[in-house]
């Protein structure tokens, strides 16, 4: 891979940290010599970039925060990729027609987290793709300087970065905790204390450290997207049947006789609605969400709509 990645790729290095760099929002991007159609004069290839929305606000581990207005190029066979950190994703065709293609692959919008990490920078609504948003995923990987490794595009439409960085190397650096401002992790050490006691359940705890990291400014809630939107604010599962709808009532209703009996089992008394409106009104409350509502330390975070 690296002997197929060498002789492939001509790297492009960034004069990110010349003599001259005072601050984050100076970039200098050095051109090779043989630039293609990339300054010919003719092709304003910039301006023809409209993105579609602004980039999310910085966020992460703050060691990375200084990558924020620098960008990183790599050259692949007759693409060349820039990566601009917490900005934005973009692709300049190498060419001599006057049309060569640029667009913009993805612009930041949020961390993907799994196991307690930062795993990726996802860079959404890039340029359109047939009826969907090009969108890129970068992952960071430690390496001895900071460049844009490789890219691919294993799904249509949808791409693959890695970019090196000395930044990651730390075998804590892309941990979300020690992230997190002091009073999220209290509220994670909280809801980790409730899965322990049993007081939530593997989804209810999900459910919970989904919200705190938005909270964090780490995921977006689905609910400022586009499509939430377009469905007119509705909150909650949408169910093709009848059925599966019944299916899944049933489920919550057995679901919320479990927790109830948990509950009581460790005698914390909660207000019970009768139950005949509780189970007919369930509507988008998931029962985790009723358990979660009375434990202390969780409030605020499912909303006031029980
Ligand atoms: C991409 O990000 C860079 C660095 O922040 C910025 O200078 C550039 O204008 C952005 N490009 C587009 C098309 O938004
Ligand atoms: C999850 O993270 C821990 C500590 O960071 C690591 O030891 C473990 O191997 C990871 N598990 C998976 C499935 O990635």
């Amino acid at each position: 891979m690296a002997a197929r990645l060498a002789r492939f790729l001509l790297v492009l290095e960034l004069a990110t940290y010349g003599p001259g760099y005072a601050g984050a929002a100076k970039m200098k991007v050095v051109e090779e010599p043989n630039t293609f159609g990339l300054n010919n004069p003719f092709l304003p290839q910039t301006s023809r970039l409209q993105p579609k929305r602004e980039p999310s606000p910085v966020s992460g581990p703050v060691h990375l925060f200084r990558l924020s207005g620098k960008c990183f190029s790599l050259v692949e066979s007759t693409y060349k990729y820039e990566f601009c950190p917490f900005h934005n994703v973009t692709q300049h065709e190498q060419t001599f027609r006057w049309n060569a293609y640029s667009g913009i692959l993805g612009i930041w919008h949020e961390w993907e987290i799994a196991n307690n990490t930062f795993r990726g920078m996802w860079m959404r609504d890039g340029d359109s793709c047939h009826s969907r948003s090009r969108q890129s995923k970068v992952e960071l990987t430690c390496g001895k300087s900071n460049r844009l490794a490789h890219v691919s595009e294993p799904s249509t439409c949808v791409y693959a970065l890695t970019f090196e960085t000395p930044l990651v190397c730390h075998p804590h650096s892309l941990l979300v905790y020690p992230a997190l401002p002091m009073a999220l992790q209290q509220r994670w050490d909280q809801v980790e204390q409730d899965l322990a006691d049993e007081l939530i359940t593997p989804q209810g705890h999900e459910k919970l450290l989904r919200a705190l990291f938005e909270d964090a400014g780490y995921l977006k809630t689905p609910e400022e997207s586009e499509s939430a939107q377009q469905e007119g604010g509705v909150q909650g599962p949408v169910f093709e049947t009848l059925e599966s709808c019944n299916k899944a009532h049933k489920e919550l209703s057995k679901e919320i006789k479990r927790l109830r009996s948990v509950l009581t089992q460790h005698g914390i008394p909660y207000s019970s609605p009768s139950e005949t409106s509780s189970s007919e009104h369930l509507g988008s409350k998931t029962p985790t969400d009723r358990t979660a509502e009375q434990l202390p330390g969780n409030t605020g975070l499912l909303g006031n709509t029980l």
